[in-house]
């Protein structure tokens, strides 16, 4: 062997990063590894999109069959994004025994059992460092870092386009459909962005962190989810006032007898929470295992080159181990469906809430909530109804002791019978 041989497939943002640091760093490469890391061949179905990279076009395609089909090709990067085409390259790829890198949290979370028992049939491996948390070591650190440790929770706000929206209407005031455009404009969308609006993208990355600090398959289906597009500008004036920042969080907590924890919400956390000042595009994970304590990654989530220099890590780490002649130095064997894991229902947890009602104001009502939640359990920490004008329904919010999320929606949906409830109740769940 005289060089480790690329393909590319999918030459867009992260594709386009990809080709310019291993233009960059090529020397630095041929160093570490002892032989050159080769781009051989990059196939995009849009030919318009290879012609402004700078590569020569010799290599090009708009056939991915190219890549696939080069018996020189030692390693596949697969950044074309969804779970179609997606799926059947990486399959093709792995058949044709060549190691796999992708960045494709969908394909990884939603059909990681089987992509890893054919990568191991085939003697191959798949690497997907870029799939969580963009530039952030998140795969390596579970795989590798914190594998002495039995974990015991996660917090993660692990999705770039949805804490720029938040940080952008907490911040400036600017309303989501706005900032929603400019996370696109800067390449932190998915294709389709109603993943990660609505906590989808959110959900594939924690079912992987879960599956890979846990030891077996936490499916995609069992994670519950709820996205950011409730979220209101009341919500975020609301939030501040009590001394809070409102965040998409992940959050993974070890099983402690219905199963492990997994769920996406927004939450809000106190201001001097660790996580409470990630903002922007940054992406951040607070873990706690038994022996390390708690650790905090923090780093760039999406965009070109935070994503492409994790797509690297791969790449270096996929030909150490083939010069080293340790192709599947790290065995994905219990990453299936035989060792499906138990995710307890969202109904069993206990938290603080914030609850904004929009009720009539008028007398009784006030004392009708606390009756009722007071009657489920729930105590009230503090309340905030502002004097109003209007005639219409005003906001009371409550924020409450800690209480069982089943009681709290009994409660809720009681209270939402009444006739003096005028519009859904805002429910955000509260971290510490
Ligand atoms: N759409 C994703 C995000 C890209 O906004 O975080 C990185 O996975």
């Amino acid at each position: 062997m005289n060089a480790i041989n690329i393909g590319l497939v999918g030459a867009g943002t992260i594709g386009g990063g990809v080709v310019k640091i291993l233009s960059a760093q090529a020397r630095f490469f041929d160093e570490k590894l002892g032989l050159p890391v080769k781009l051989t061949r990059i196939a995009d179905k849009n030919i318009a999109v290879l012609k402004t990279l700078p590569v020569g076009s010799a290599i090009c395609s708009d056939n991915a069959d190219d890549v696939i089909n080069d018996p020189s090709i030692n390693i596949v990067i697969e950044l074309v994004g969804g779970t179609g085409f997606a799926k059947a390259l990486v399959l093709k790829a792995l058949a044709a025994k060549k190691h796999v890198i992708t960045a494709n949290k969908a394909l990884i979370s939603e059909f990681g059992p089987e992509l890893f028992a054919a990568a191991e049939a085939n003697g191959v491996s798949i690497y997907f460092e870029a799939a969580v948390g963009g530039t952030m070591p998140t795969i390596k650190t579970a795989r590798e870092a914190l594998v002495g440790n039995e974990i015991q929770s996660v917090q993660t706000i692990t999705n770039g386009t949805c804490n720029y929206i938040l940080t952008k209407m907490t911040q400036e005031g600017l309303p989501f459909d706005e900032v929603l455009k400019a996370a696109q404009a800067h390449g932190y969308a998915e294709a389709d962005p109603t993943l990660d609006v609505g906590g989808g993208d959110t959900a594939h990355k924690v079912s992987i962190m879960a599956s890979l600090l846990f030891g077996g398959f936490v499916p995609y289906e069992s994670v519950y989810k709820e996205g950011i597009t409730t979220i209101t500008d009341d919500d975020i004036d609301y939030a501040k006032k009590l001394g809070y920042a409102i965040k998409l969080l992940g959050v993974i907590k070890k099983d402690s007898g219905s199963g492990i924890e997994v769920r996406v919400h927004p939450v809000m956390l106190k201001n001097d929470h660790i996580l409470a000042s990630v903002n922007d595009v940054f992406n951040a994970m607070a873990i706690e295992g038994d022996y390390c304590g708690k650790i905090l990654l923090y780093g760039r989530g999406a965009g070109e080159l935070p994503t492409a220099s994790a797509v690297i890590s791969d790449v270096i780490d996929v030909a150490r181990n083939i010069v080293t002649g340790n192709p599947i130095r790290i065995p994905m064997g219990y990453y299936s469906i035989a060792n499906e894991l138990k995710v307890a229902p969202i109904d069993g947890i206990s938290t603080r809430y914030y609850l904004r009602f929009t009720v009539l104001d008028r007398p009784n009502v006030l004392a009708a909530i606390a009756s009722e939640l007071g009657h489920n359990g729930i105590s009230i920490a503090s309340v905030i109804q502002l004097e109003s004008k209007s005639d219409e329904a005003v906001p009371v919010v409550i924020v409450t002791h800690t209480a069982k999320e089943s009681n709290l929606q009994t409660a809720v949906k009681k209270l939402e019978g009444m006739d003096f409830s005028k519009a859904k109740t805002q429910i955000i769940r509260i971290e510490d």
